[in-house]
């Protein structure tokens, strides 16, 4: 079942071009050992033109003349499916970005198309392959002789996904010479060329719906990347050229408007927003209480009306002092306040898949040519954004609501057993949201919503925006609720409204 690691050979890809057509050029291949020349001209491209399971296909692009993607075909997750993983390499080869793509389970041929990235800053979108949403999902029972099991809930029942390790340093992602992307702005630019390579490489998916879905620092990336992937978009149109055909933004358990994050830990300790009791003692939610409009002033004063570096990262660490301590010393889980902390990252699937990511015949299955091990998160990338203070000194819900002016559908869900993003932290944020449906949003109530008869959550809707809460998860929703957050996507990538059954909704305008 597994390859050998050996041949992965460097293989440029050699192609027809016609008069009138763009080129993708066969380009200084970075090492080239080899070219094959594909039947067809790039425009009829198609993925299933992929056959290797052994040597990447190198496919370049004119615009991107410093970027080239390489990519495979795999046998890795699902049988059901053809699969495929590649690297985009930026800057003439200095830096490479590594990717899983994924057929939809349905009509590839006709599905959108989905990316999903984690958060940290750092950590590995694999993380949600392998232990949420994904076609397969780790293996913890030693059930299967492959490592991992078929998931049944796989988001990719009805879309196209690919799950990116971004930015570079992150996952099986690595630079040649060390450079670092420090930045969430900076990040975007890689990602939009992706995208661009990607959707105008393969043709099958050129004009296709676009979904970029992602959990928890996600909610700093994907505003800035979908607003960057936008704006450029007219750029394009300015220019004749083909656009991304960006159509929603789904972001789980997000971090976006860092001033209620501490409000909502507390509401998640100390009231029953989370659990019918409150779990917190008294005299510390007093304590709590008492530091939060010190606290909310700070972060206000010296982050997010004016950002100043040094008086932001003082507030942060009052807060984090006054408000985030008692829980973080307490032991439970930072992402489920039902769980205890086990493990890395307080999973014990965390480690497992960097075993088995890390087990040389996945890695040949997988075509990595990363040097070092895996890690499911990357400090030095999470120190590069910090030192930046990437998380505080742009307002994420800014995008958002430029997004949301512009029509943009934006679905944010929350897991409520989780305390690091908080389900109160986002409803307190939404509630605060500047845009045009700010008021018919406020005048909206939660309504349940259902998976097979079962209350699922609530959920409240305006326009393009949907909030919905997904009760008993935690941070990491598919994971605990995998059925109820099948449902969820399925319904939204339809454009139903969450509940079905509900009257029609009001427009916004
Ligand atoms: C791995 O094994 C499991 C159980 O035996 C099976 O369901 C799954 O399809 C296998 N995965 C692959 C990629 O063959
Ligand atoms: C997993 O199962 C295989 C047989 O299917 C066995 O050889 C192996 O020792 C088991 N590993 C663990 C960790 O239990
Ligand atoms: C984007 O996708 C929608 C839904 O399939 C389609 O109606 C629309 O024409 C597409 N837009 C572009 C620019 O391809
Ligand atoms: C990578 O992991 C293997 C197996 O756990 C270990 O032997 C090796 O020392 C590790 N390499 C690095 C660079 O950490």
């Amino acid at each position: 079942m597994f390859k050998t690691a050996a041949a992965l050979a460097w293989i440029a890809l050699g192609v027809v071009v016609s008069a009138q057509q763009v080129a993708f050029d066969v380009g200084a291949s970075i090492r080239p050992v080899g070219t094959v020349s594909l039947p067809g001209n790039v425009w009829t491209r198609y993925l299933a033109d992929i056959t290797s399971h052994d040597a990447f296909v190198a496919l370049r692009h004119p615009r991107f003349p410093a970027h080239q993607v390489r990519v495979k075909k795999s046998e890795f997750c699902d049988p059901t499916v053809n699969v495929y993983t590649g690297y985009l390499d930026v800057d003439e080869g200095a830096k490479h970005l590594f990717f899983y793509f994924f057929e939809s389970r349905r009509n590839p041929d006709s599905d959108d198309v989905m990316m999903w990235i984690n958060g940290g800053p750092g950590c590995s979108s694999s993380m949600g392959l392998l232990m949420e949403l994904g076609p397969c999902r780790i293996d913890m029972k030693n059930a299967s002789s492959n490592g991992t099991t078929w998931n049944p809930y796989s988001w990719n029942a009805e879309t196209n996904i690919l799950f990116l390790d971004q930015p570079v340093g992150v996952g099986f992602s690595y630079a040649e010479f060390g450079e670092t992307i420090e930045t969430t702005e900076d990040a975007a630019k890689n990602v939009h060329a992706f995208l661009t390579i990607f959707f105008e490489t393969f043709s099958q998916s050129k004009g296709r719906p676009l979904h970029l879905a992602g959990e928890s620092y996600a909610g700093r990336y994907l505003p800035a990347f979908a607003s960057y992937v936008y704006d450029q978009n007219q750029v394009a149109i300015e220019e004749g050229r083909d656009t991304l055909n960006l159509t929603s933004v789904l972001i789980g358990n997000g971090i976006v408007d860092i001033s209620m994050t501490w409000r909502g830990r507390y509401e998640v300790e100390c009231t029953t927003a989370s659990l019918e009791v409150p779990f917190q003692k008294i005299s510390t939610c007093v304590r709590q209480k008492t530091a939060l409009p010190r606290c909310e002033k700070a972060i206000r004063e010296s982050c997010v009306d004016i950002f100043d570096a040094i008086n932001c990262r003082a507030a942060v660490s009052f807060c984090e002092a006054e408000v985030s301590a008692y829980y973080e010393s307490s032991g439970r889980n930072f992402y489920d306040v039902n769980k205890p902390c086990l493990g890395d990252l307080c999973y014990l699937e965390v480690g497992a898949i960097k075993s088995y990511l890390d087990d040389p015949s996945v890695r040949a299955l997988l075509g990595v040519e990363s040097p070092g091990n895996f890690s499911s998160c990357s400090s030095d990338v999470g120190r590069g954004f910090n030192v930046h203070l990437d998380k505080y000194s742009v307002p994420s819900q800014f995008y958002i609501a430029g997004l949301l002016e512009r029509g943009v559908r934006t679905l944010i869900y929350s897991g409520t057993h989780d305390w690091q993003c908080s389900w109160p932290a986002t409803r307190l944020w939404l509630d605060k949201l500047e845009w045009t449906g700010a008021v018919l949003y406020k005048s909206q109530t939660f309504r349940d919503w259902t998976v097979d008869g079962h209350k699922a959550g609530e959920v409240r809707t305006a326009g393009p925006l949907t909030f919905a809460t997904v009760r008993g998860a935690g941070h990491m929703v598919p994971f605990d609720k995998p059925a109820e957050a099948q449902a969820m996507v399925s319904r939204w990538l339809a454009q139903e409204d969450l509940q079905p059954t509900e009257v029609p909704r009001m427009s916004y305008t």
